[in-house]
């Protein structure tokens, strides 16, 4: 019998679960298994999903894993497990606390799927993908992190609504970490093929600029008990497709950098071409002065977290 496509996904709150309904409604792959902790949560999703798939005539099954050893032999895993912000906690208690986490479901993804390719999105994201790569001993092109897509489609939505026009043929560029550093790109940003700077002012840009550096937290303001997740997941569920249908286009996407854009052994946002070897091929776009200054800003201050970490002895720990 042949076999189909099977995408894990880990954590099945609003983010995991949304990836798995997109992927349900593109009927993207055979067999989608969620997993979470709320054993209960996830039964009760994948039912839902499943019923869902049955409305629009899609294959697709839901599935759920009741252990780490259920996310048999996928071909995409994609984690989304991680700890939100809680009062009190400091930035570096949440990286502690999300790589142990993420350390953790790594090691059962690579015992129990090791021809896998993994898609990180928990936060902080670059830090997380860089936890995900050295924990899986996976190769760096099989350990991929989202954020670039959901960036770019953000910067992308507020230069839309800027213009007042243009929607879907907007091409906004993103680079850098998932962070209030990451670095846009207006001089490699169009609308139809034109330059951004022939349909907007400087001061435009640099609001369009700024917005799109706090697109996730302006979205918190609103909801103020979570975060986005319509858009995170939709990106999240590109990548998976990109891979699955091998379609070697190419997406911002955080990967570990082995001398490209002068930069080695940190993850940071890049174009990337995704086909069925997951990153299988590293883009390096001319950047002027300013432009790679923000991007080495970008890349010190996940340096910054990898340091914790190393200082931590987080790698040590077995
Ligand atoms: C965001 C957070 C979740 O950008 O990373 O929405």
């Amino acid at each position: 019998m042949s076999q189909g496509k099977r995408v894990g996904i880990v954590g099945a709150g609003n983010v995991g679960a949304t990836v798995a309904y997109s992927l349900v409604m593109l009927g993207a792959c055979h067999e989608v298994i969620l997993r979470d902790n709320k054993i209960d949560v996830a039964r009760g999703k994948a039912l839902d999903m499943s019923q869902a798939a049955s409305a629009v005539r899609s294959h697709t099954v839901v599935k759920v894993a009741e252990e780490m050893s259920d996310l048999i032999n996928c071909d995409v895993v994609v984690i989304t497990a991680g700890s939100p912000r809680l009062p009190g906690m400091s930035r570096d208690d949440l990286l502690m606390i999300n790589a142990k986490i993420t350390k953790e479901v790594i090691q059962g993804v690579a015992k129990y799927s090791p021809d896998a390719i993994i898609i990180m999105v928990s936060n902080p994201l670059d830090a997380m993908t860089y936890v995900a790569l050295k924990e899986s001993g996976f190769d760096r092109s099989r350990v991929i992190g989202m954020a670039g897509i959901l960036d770019s489609s953000r910067m992308a939505a507020f230069i839309q609504e800027k213009l007042g026009y243009g929607g879907g043929q907007i091409r906004a560029s993103v680079m850098g970490g998932h962070g209030d550093d990451m670095v846009p790109l207006p001089r490699y940003s169009t609308v139809a093929g034109v330059p951004l700077s022939d349909v907007l002012t400087d001061a435009e840009i640099e609001e369009i600029v700024e917005r799109t550096r706090k697109g996730g937290a302006e979205i918190v303001g609103h909801l103020k008990t979570g975060s986005a997740y319509y858009a995170p997941a939709k990106s999240t569920a590109i990548m998976v497709n990109a891979i699955l249908k091998d379609t070697k286009q190419i997406y911002p996407c955080a990967v570990c950098l082995e001398g490209e854009y002068g930069f080695s052994d940190v993850v940071s946002g890049v174009p990337v071409m995704i086909g069925a070897n997951g990153a299988e091929k590293i883009l390096e776009v001319t950047l002027n002065k300013q432009e790679k200054e923000m991007f080495e800003n970008s890349c010190k201050s996940v340096q910054g977290l990898i340091d914790t970490l190393n200082k931590n002895k987080f790698f040590e720990e077995k």
